[in-house]
């Protein structure tokens, strides 16, 4: 890897680089999601903007895309998710969701952030392990379903 990976808040500008990577990691495109994320996000009216991108030489090459939840959904306390996490796959290994993760946790802690929620497919194991790294630990919270017909 040429440089080291510099860390910022995501921006409205980074959508391009977020459908590049995303489209790259999970063969899908999610156009919608990301400009209705990013739009929530950068809407002033929400809290604080939790995200944020790795560059490398002035490109994006990762993220981690959360939210903060205050007193929501019936937990008291001040929690955080994790809603997509994403590193181009040419560079992956080099540790840069590791430092993306270190960071947001660290923002989380001075915004006053308990807990960090997020969800991992049952099968996904590589993902498990690597929150798992990270001192993620199986929720107490269970995650319900309903499929509809
Ligand atoms: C999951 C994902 C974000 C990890 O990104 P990454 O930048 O490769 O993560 P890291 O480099 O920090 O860690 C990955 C592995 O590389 C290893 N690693 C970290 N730095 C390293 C280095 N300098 N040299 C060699 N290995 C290294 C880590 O130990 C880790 O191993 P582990 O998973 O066996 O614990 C990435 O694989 C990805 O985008 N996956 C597809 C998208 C996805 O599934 N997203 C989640 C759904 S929201």
């Amino acid at each position: 890897m040429a440089q080291q990976p510099k860390m910022r808040v995501m921006k409205s500008s980074d959508l391009d680089a977020l459908l590049r990577i995303d489209e790259q990691t999970s063969r899908q495109n999610r156009r919608e999601y990301y400009e209705r994320k990013l739009a929530a996000l950068l809407d002033p009216r929400h809290t604080i903007n939790s995200s944020l991108v790795a560059e490398v030489d002035g490109k994006v090459v990762g993220f981690i895309m959360g939210d903060i939840y205050f007193g929501e959904f019936g937990i008291p306390e001040t929690s955080a998710t994790i809603d997509t996490l994403g590193v181009e796959p040419k560079i992956q290994h080099h540790g840069i969701a590791s430092d993306l993760m270190d960071q947001f946790i660290m923002n989380m802690k001075a915004a006053g952030v308990n807990k960090i929620y997020t969800l991992v497919n049952w099968d996904d194991f590589a993902l498990e392990r690597f929150f798992s790294r990270h001192r993620f630990v199986p929720s107490k919270r269970i995650n319900l379903e309903l499929t509809l017909p």
